[in-house]
């Protein structure tokens, strides 16, 4: 974990905000090829669910909505986690739950003094803001803990514009807002972080074969984008863990460097939340089958999953050291859709007409794919920062090029240097690009 915390700082894939304040617990930046990173993370789902399928659409609601929201929701009663705070000398405050897991047995003890701890009490985790220049009565609104709320506002609106019947899918990206007091693991907890949810309203008598559907594309979905399938498993959730909204819920676990942690949760919230915003907002919200007359509430099974715990998931397990020549290297060998850089394209030499030549393939490369220009180094050296970045392949314009227009094409991962013609080589490229 420390050396892709390092790596991710050292080339400014990610690293802490407010740096020349001294920081702020659980909050990161994104850097260049960290937020091509995400981006790519971002696109291979939206890729298997809007490109790949014909049952879900897109949406984009508000981060604040109607404070009725999260009365209705549960989330202004529900969402809190226990806290206990220290009573001997660092006073600091902790999440009871993650202090049960570093300390399974006997009684609690604050991690950081040893003093004794105070009795767990109910902390909500959504932030709470004022609309308006002035707090008064009403004016409290909540930074959206979820996305998922938005899609249940617009569910209505969406049934009609889209005219779907269920089954059938909304899927949202976006930020969602938690205060989280536990710092730890880098990306893995933060205080803002993006989801990537889908609803997915069923008759209710299919809830739980689409419970089933979804927790196997969802497994598969990291697999196909390179994860060891050794890493992943499924964990039902015991009774005591489900969130107030849920009757069933498996989350897709990987294994972190500091031990098997949710990347994913794929829940059945049965009809709780358009019942509970029918109930609150006075409206029916259900579909009614046209030819048959059928009314019902649908039931909803939810893939959520984090962009950033995603990320982090992509970078731990493609992460490796290797030898090449005596010398050592960093390498992610991150899936080619993942890749900040599809392509690296470098002159051997400053001279002897390698920029111009490499200048030409690379302005035609870039025309299909993130390419990246590099003439700073000796070779070796510039090979092995695209390969701290992950860039699957690497073009080399050297003497012969100029004479017959082929290039080597250096593969990240074999390593193997081929010759081949300048001409189709984007074709050539693209080709091995696609999960
Ligand atoms: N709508 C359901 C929901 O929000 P969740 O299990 O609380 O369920 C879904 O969150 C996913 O969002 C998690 O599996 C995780 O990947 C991500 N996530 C949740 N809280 C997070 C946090 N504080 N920091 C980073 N990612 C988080």
């Amino acid at each position: 974990m420390d050396a892709v915390v390092a790596l991710c700082k050292r080339r400014g894939l990610i690293f802490p905000a407010s740096e020349i304040y001294g920081g702020i617990a659980n909050t990161y930046d994104y850097g260049h090829y960290g937020v091509l990173l995400k981006k790519n993370v971002v696109d291979a789902w939206w890729k298997s669910m809007i490109q790949e399928r014909d049952d879900v659409v897109a949406l984009d609601s508000a981060i604040i909505q109607h404070p009725r929201t999260w009365e209705a929701s549960g989330h202004l009663a529900g969402f809190s986690d226990p806290l206990v705070q220290c009573l001997g000398k660092c006073k600091q405050r902790f999440r009871e739950d993650h202090l049960r897991e570093a300390q399974p047995e006997g009684e609690l003890v604050c991690p950081v003094c040893g003093g004794d701890l105070s009795e767990p009490r109910a902390f909500n985790l959504m932030f709470a803001t004022t609309i308006g220049p002035v707090q008064e009565a009403g004016s409290t609104v909540y930074l959206r803990p979820e996305t998922a709320q938005g899609i249940f506002l617009d569910f209505k609106q969406v049934l009609q514009f889209a005219r779907r019947k269920p089954p059938f899918g909304i899927a949202q990206v976006g930020k969602s807002f938690r205060n989280e007091i536990t710092a730890r693991n880098f990306i893995f907890r933060t205080l803002e972080f993006e989801q990537m949810e889908m609803e997915y309203f069923v008759p209710p008598d299919q809830a739980l074969q689409w419970y089933e559907h979804w927790m196997r594309e969802r497994f598969d979905w990291y697999v196909r984008l390179g994860i060891e399938p050794d890493h992943l498993r499924l964990r039902a959730h015991d009774a005591d863990e489900l969130s107030h909204y849920s009757s069933a819920t498996s989350d897709v676990e990987y294994l972190f460097p500091f031990g098997w942690s949710e990347l994913e949760g794929i829940a059945n919230r049965g009809d709780y939340d358009l019942s509970q915003h029918a109930r609150f907002s006075g409206d029916k919200l259900e579909f009614v089958d046209p030819q048959s007359g059928e009314r019902y509430v649908p039931h909803v099974i939810e893939p959520a999953a984090g962009v950033g715990r995603s990320m982090l998931a992509f970078m731990c397990d493609s992460y490796d050291e290797d030898e090449i020549g005596g010398e050592q290297r960093t390498v992610l060998r991150l899936h080619p859709a993942l890749a900040p850089i599809k392509v690296a394209v470098l002159p051997l030499l400053r001279k002897d007409g390698h920029p111009e030549k490499a200048r030409a393939v690379y302005e035609e490369l870039r025309r299909h794919m993130k390419a990246e220009y590099d003439d700073g180094g000796a070779i070796g050296r510039r090979y092995r920062r695209q390969d701290e970045i992950g860039t699957p392949f690497a073009v080399t314009i050297d003497h012969q090029t100029t004479e017959d227009d082929t290039v080597t094409l250096r593969d990240r991962d074999t390593l193997e240097q081929e010759r081949v013609p300048i001409e189709g080589l984007a074709q050539r490229l693209l080709g091995r690009l696609a999960p």
